[in-house]
């Protein structure tokens, strides 16, 4: 039997009893279309005339790509006229954007990082776009006031994403386990090629950038430490090390064959708890992993437990294979009660 396509598929666990809402099902269904658009720009490479930077900063001081814009706007000018979403956030626009004029308002919120892992896009490695899904708290047809963005990853309704690599490939979690779908290009379709991804609970891979090293806190410091020291140290284990810059390759990494990733926080820039965004980079990469029977933390509670302050807001970040992360927090409570 042909692989189910993922609305088909959606729709399919539905009748089964996931108890999503149809509009739920057609707005990650659109998110996905968007997402086919993005993929293939970017397959282009050099041929699209849009690599390159765009001489602009975002919100965060950060230097945008060309791509950055375009897959911004490609995303918010499709799901605008949708009538599903009732508003959205994205890493690349200061404030909420609101939907037009005489456009039906959708129940929900979405919240993207068009694409992650930016950095990589002029080199040819793997970039991705990363999607959070919540209720509107106002329900349909209002705007939603910037508050109404600002809820925790426990309350997320779905959380996805995409990996734009040798093959392009989206990762979804609605709460009921993770799913993966590979992109047909014979059909142009996400067609369901893993289902209830599980990360395994050991791990021997760690990925870090250790070029900040010397600005990390004392547990990480430590535990890095301790992993160097392979099966002499106390860890008792020789580990391996990837840092591909992308986080969306990363955790695909993970989801497949385990591992730990960290972008903790550090003192470059003590204002910012870390350098990931919690609300389209953190929560969706943690809910997903946490229904993968991953873990992740800041070190010292729950990701998705975070209270949401800003839609830009940075969250120190440790997920993956559950035993490793757990190592981890312990290093976090061993140092609190040392101090
Ligand atoms: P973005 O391209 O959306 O700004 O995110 C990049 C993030 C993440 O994907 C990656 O893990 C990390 O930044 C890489 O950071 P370094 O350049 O510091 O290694
Ligand atoms: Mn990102
Ligand atoms: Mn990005």
């Amino acid at each position: 039997m042909q692989n189910p396509k993922l609305k088909q598929y959606l729709m399919c666990r539905n009748r089964e009893g996931d108890g999503l809402s149809y509009d739920l099902i057609s707005l990650i269904h659109e998110v996905s279309i968007t997402c086919k658009e993005i993929a293939s720009t970017i397959s282009l490479g050099p041929l699209s005339g849009v690599l390159g930077v765009a001489g602009s900063e975002n919100v965060q001081g950060e230097t945008q790509k060309e791509l950055d814009i375009i897959t911004n706007d490609m995303m918010y000018d499709h799901l605008k006229f949708t009538g599903l979403t009732a508003g959205m956030g994205s890493e690349e626009i200061d404030d909420p954007l609101m939907i037009p004029e005489g456009i039906q308002r959708g129940e929900y919120l979405l919240m993207f990082d068009p694409l992650d892992g930016s950095s990589n896009i002029d080199v040819n490695i793997s970039v991705g776009t990363i999607f959070s899904i919540v209720k509107a708290p106002k329900g349909s047809g209002e705007d939603p006031s910037l508050e109404d963005f600002l809820q925790k990853g426990t309350e997320q309704v779905a959380a996805g994403f995409v990996v734009y690599g040798p093959s392009t490939v989206l990762v979804l979690t609605t709460g009921k386990g993770v799913n993966t779908f590979t992109l047909d290009h014979r059909i142009g379709e996400f067609v369901l090629t893993e289902q209830g991804v599980t990360v395994p609970e050991e791990t021997k891979e760690f990925s870090i950038n250790l070029s900040n090293q010397r600005f990390w806190e004392k547990p990480v410091q430590d535990y890095i430490a301790d992993c160097l020291q392979g099966e002499e140290g106390p860890l008792g284990q020789r580990y391996n090390m990837r840092w591909v810059a992308s986080m969306v390759a990363e955790v695909y990494r993970i989801l497949t064959r385990g591992g730990i990733f960290m972008y903790p926080f550090d003192t470059r820039e003590p204002g910012k708890a870390g350098k990931l965004r919690l609300m389209y980079e953190a929560n969706p990469m943690s809910f997903i992993m946490e229904q993968a029977g991953g873990m992740s933390s800041t070190g010292r509670e729950r990701i998705m437990e975070v209270d949401a302050t800003g839609l830009h807001q940075r969250v120190p970040v440790i997920m993956g294979s559950k035993n490793e992360v757990q190592k981890v927090v312990d290093y976090h409570k061993k140092a609190e009660k040392a101090a």
